[in-house]
């Protein structure tokens, strides 16, 4: 790392993360009797030695004397997916517990995401190495992947690069696919008695890794408070200008959880939320007409600026674009050989324009060439990257040409200057927020106590977040209790179901009944960036999304 630090870095490099009251002497595992649930019978074929486990809490345990360590043991460490702010601190703390459970005991930091878990490609955690990296953001510590440990041939790589560097514990950081395949890992290596126990945490800055159990997934806080800083920033721009219609994209893949968030936190003049649109079953255009509605309102009331915001993943939930993904991959799959076959990206446009169906065609038609052009290029895996499409761009074309229709009618007299914006990498990197900064290191500290515990298959989770840290309550969820089968490329899979915005949970109603006020007044809210330090209500904020659901 380079070591000319800023001062924010060696400033909140001191920063010590207060630690739950259970975790700050003796802690004992106390299961939760009755928490086991039923688990579907093909799920359990699956996983015969690791379903039917209880949930487990970390109580203190003070009135025993210190218990002698143990043997010390080796535990491994692998960041997988996007990152999110706080991962650095899920090491500090895992590191800090497993020295405090035994001064001798080891973590080796796996590079590059999971596929160094196959690769055996490792760097020992050392104090100093930890400590350089305590409360700042990003996974570069040892950097992240997305590959999978699926095959038999990974699994097998793993068991003997995890049994020669004698680690007998795989703390896996990431969102659902990553702790179902921690469950996986869990299964494998118990059924081939590995000696490897796998424990889970939940990262995502989508916030799309939550249930019953989990408050939330690590990361979305400080990039929610992050994307709601800058959106209130362009609003105030937006209101100080007056000149320029924005359109921000925002990170968040599927779910609109960010997009809510952020919705509540700054009152953009409109904001749309995935879910919501799926509901009613709107098409591009009715989306389109949504926005449309709004300028032109705005514009009745001489507001020729505005702020609209759009969460990433819309494209997949408009009914007429959902027909038109399923009918491009099904066609890109079965006319490979002629589409390799055309010399230029034209030919191969006009080629899948021939053979869409009518609607689907229509709907192409009426995307951008750059946008037509980029449905056709799936990714490795085969899907279609509908994240990297341009939606705010696509969104503002398509709001224009309307606007120019509605002029020629006489139906607009006002001036549309767009502009438009995709939020998302800003935030994954963040310097975590003091809530994340805490949980993450909480979530890391309970990892070594399942792992002492001897549990594996269990994702780690904190309850009663409302509450200061040191009322957390910190345990951990059998993986395979929250397993759903899913439908993946034409299998059943089983998989951590993605929590996405309930429209009858009470952010969304609460957005809803507020939502008509932002559309003409400016009722912008101008949160300001992250505070790290100062008064607990702004330095120790909840999400407005945790704070409705957990009952505020
Ligand atoms: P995870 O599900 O791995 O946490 O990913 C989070 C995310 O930031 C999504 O919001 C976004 O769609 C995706 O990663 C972008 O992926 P990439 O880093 O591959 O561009």
């Amino acid at each position: 790392m380079n070591n000319e630090f800023s001062p924010f870095h060696n400033e909140r490099s001191k920063y010590q993360p207060r630690l739950p009251k259970a975790l700050q002497g003796q802690v004992q595992i106390q299961p939760v009797s009755g928490s086991a649930v039923q688990i579907d019978a093909e799920i359990q074929k699956l996983f015969p030695t690791t379903t039917g486990l209880e949930t487990v809490k970390l109580v203190s345990n003070d009135s025993s004397t210190a218990p002698a360590p143990g043997e010390p043991i080796t535990v491994g460490v692998v960041l997988s997916g996007g990152p999110a702010p706080g991962g650095h601190n899920a090491i500090a703390g895992l590191f800090d517990a497993l020295k405090k459970i035994n001064p001798a005991n080891r973590l080796l930091g796996f590079l590059n995401g999971p596929i160094g878990v196959i690769q055996g490609d490792h760097v020992e955690i050392t104090p100093e190495l930890v400590d350089q990296y305590r409360n700042t953001g990003g996974f570069d510590m040892i950097a992240s992947g997305r590959d999978k440990i699926e095959s038999d041939e990974d699994i097998e790589r793993c068991t003997r690069a995890l049994s020669m560097l004698g680690a007998s514990a795989l703390v896996v950081i990431g969102g659902d696919d990553s702790n179902t395949n921690a469950a996986v890992l869990a299964e494998k290596f118990k059924a081939r008695n590995a000696g490897v126990q796998v424990i889970g945490l939940p990262k995502t800055i989508d916030g799309d890794m939550r249930n019953d159990i989990i408050e939330t997934s690590f990361g979305f806080d400080t990039a929610a408070k992050t994307y709601a800083g800058l959106v209130a920033n362009v609003a105030r721009d937006a209101k100080s200008a007056k000149k320029y219609t924005h359109i921000i994209k925002l990170m968040g893949r599927a779910a609109s959880h960010v997009a809510l968030e952020v919705g509540l936190q700054v009152r953009p003049n409109l904001t749309i939320i995935s879910e919501e649109v799926e509901q009613r079953g709107w098409t591009l255009n009715q989306v389109v007409e949504q926005i449309v509605d709004v300028v032109v309102r705005r514009s009745e009331a001489g507001k020729n600026y505005g702020v609209i915001v759009i969460p990433e993943g819309l494209l997949e939930f408009l009914s007429d674009f959902k027909v038109l993904l399923q009918e491009l991959s099904i066609l890109l799959r079965d006319s490979e050989e002629i589409l390799n076959a055309y010399s230029s990206d034209e030919d191969r446009r006009q080629f899948i324009n021939m053979k869409l169906l009518s609607e689907s065609a229509r709907v192409y038609a009426t995307l951008p060439d750059s946008i037509q052009h980029a449905l056709l290029k799936p990714d490795k895996h085969g899907n279609i990257p509908v994240s990297q499409i341009e939606t705010d761009y696509l969104l503002m074309d398509l709001v224009k040409l309307r606007l120019k229709e509605l002029r020629l009618e006489g139906k607009y007299k006002g001036q549309f200057a767009p502009l438009h914006h995709f939020f998302g990498y800003e935030g994954r990197c963040v310097a975590p927020s003091n809530f994340d900064a805490e949980y993450c290191y909480a979530l890391g500290y309970s990892a070594a106590y399942l792992i002492q515990g001897g549990l594996t298959g269990y994702t780690v989770f904190g309850q009663n977040m409302l509450a200061p840290t040191e009322e957390w309550q910190m345990g951990g969820i059998p993986v395979t209790s929250m397993l759903n089968l899913e439908l993946r490329k034409g299998k059943m899979k089983p998989v951590i179901k993605k929590a996405l915005v309930e429209l009858e949970g009470k952010p969304f109603k609460k957005f809803a009944a507020e939502r008509d006020n932002w559309v003409v007044n400016d009722a912008y809210r101008f949160v300001g960036p992250i505070q790290y330090y100062g008064p607990p209500e702004l330095a120790d904020a909840r999400t407005i999304t945790l704070r409705l659901e957990r009952g505020e």
